[in-house]
């Protein structure tokens, strides 16, 4: 590759970078409006935020529905406990969100931009506000932080958009889709901050430079968190389409034998290592073989853990995360969450068993957001990725850390 992309520029250990320094060094974006929208949707940038959506779409989406009235959320909630890529951009390189966060702002002529960071991330708080704080006071007028509180489902699209309207990070009833009525009423563009800030290069290098990065026929770059039994655990900016033991050789190998790959975190899927190696990280590659790249979290589960016992931790934390407005999520991730517990803690029984693969199937598509679609999914893919420790887990918890 011609190197890091979002990453470039000074040292990460140097901090924020200023407003001066980071147009001295990357000069004005020269895209804008109709021209940007269409050198995104030759890109096929997607969204980086869990769910993959295309870039353009949305943008015409809210270009088409605004009216002079649309709003702008930079979504920085980054909620998955495994992601970590979020709070180092906003952290180090809070311009290029910003930029990319006004640009949409200007294409899109909305009036108002909300920039949604997690509240538990003050170091990306502080570099966000003071980041805001030096721009154009044409900007600086429209804009405004809003915290996001620390649940896993506050940075969910809709939830995003109720927090702001009314204080309560809880998902709404969807359609209609922000992008179509979200804050006061007005077409929403709720976009990943990691998003914005390739949308800000895009702007500047156009889609034929995005696209000269990436192998295997993808396109750009990802920033992917690498968690797990690696020797140097931590955040990478990889070309599109690196497989996953590439990715993991640059995170300095394993650091023991992995039993089993986690791609996409908490709501992507686990993968045998046989077959999880040579994965690529592509959005749309992953897709077509039933996976999801999600927010870019690769977990290397080492042979000395129990699937079994990590998938059941996992699955208690996403059911006390439920918002608890929809029955079948309420109930249904806290039946799951139960029924994996016994298995961990009592030992295999025939009955949980029969009762995981039967609710994890019956529970999807029946929340008004996709919170219990991707804890059945990241389910299922234990229920076959750890078929044979499930058919005889012994009579053990073992309680580890994440
Ligand atoms: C339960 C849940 C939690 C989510 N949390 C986040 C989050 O913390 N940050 C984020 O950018 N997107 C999150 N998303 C995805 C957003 O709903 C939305 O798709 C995304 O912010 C859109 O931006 P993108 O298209 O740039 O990815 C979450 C989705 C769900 C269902
Ligand atoms: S599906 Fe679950 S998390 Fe989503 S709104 Fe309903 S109860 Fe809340």
């Amino acid at each position: 590759m011609s190197g890091l992309r979002l990453l470039a520029g000074p040292s990460l250990s140097s901090g924020s970078e200023t407003y001066a320094d980071h147009v001295r060094r990357l000069g004005a974006a020269t895209l804008a409006g109709r021209a940007l929208i269409e050198a995104l949707g030759r890109s096929g940038l997607t969204g980086r935020g869990g769910a993959s959506f295309s870039v353009a779409v949305k943008w015409k989406a809210v270009a088409v529905a605004s009216k002079g009235r649309a709003v702008v959320i930079a979504n920085g909630a980054e909620g998955e406990p495994q992601s970590h890529k979020d709070r180092l951009l906003m952290t180090t390189r809070p311009h290029l969100i910003l930029d990319g966060a006004f640009l949409a702002a200007r294409t899109l002529r909305a009036n108002q931009v909300v920039l949604y960071v997690g509240e538990e991330h003050g170091s990306s708080w502080a570099a966000m506000e003071r980041a805001l704080d030096e721009r154009p006071e044409a900007e600086r007028r429209i804009a405004r932080m809003v915290a996001a509180p620390h649940r896993y489902v506050a940075g969910e699209s809709s939830a995003a958009v109720h927090l702001v309207e009314a204080g309560i990070a809880t998902p709404t009833t969807t359609p209609p889709h922000p992008r179509e009525r979200g804050v006061a009423s007005a077409p929403t563009l709720v976009q990943n901050v990691e998003t914005l800030a390739h949308i800000a290069l895009i702007a500047r290098y156009g889609d034929a430079w995005y696209k000269s990065a990436g192998r295997r026929g993808a396109a750009g770059t990802i920033l992917i968190t690498i968690t797990g039994g690696v020797k140097s655990p931590g955040i990478l900016e990889v070309e599109a389409g690196t497989t996953i033991e590439e990715a993991v050789a640059m995170a300095g190998g394993v650091s023991e034998p992995a039993a089993a790959l986690l791609v996409g975190g908490y709501f992507g899927a686990w993968v045998p290592v046989d077959k999880g190696w040579a994965l690529p990280l592509d959005a749309a590659a992953l897709k077509a073989q039933g996976m999801n790249l999600g927010c870019g979290v690769i977990g290397v589960l080492p042979a000395t853990r129990c699937g079994v016992c990590d998938t059941a931790r996992i699955m208690r934390y996403l059911a006390q995360e439920s918002s608890a407005q929809c029955g079948p999520c309420f109930f249904g991730l806290r039946a799951l969450s139960d029924a994996i517990g016994r298995v961990a803690e009592r030992g295999t029984n025939r009955d949980d068993l029969a009762r995981l693969k039967r609710w994890a199937v019956e529970v999807q598509g029946r929340g008004a957001c996709k919170h219990p679609d991707g804890a059945v999914i990241f389910l299922r893919s234990a229920l076959s990725t750890f078929a044979d420790t499930f058919a005889s887990h012994p009579a053990h918890w073992r309680q580890q850390p994440a």
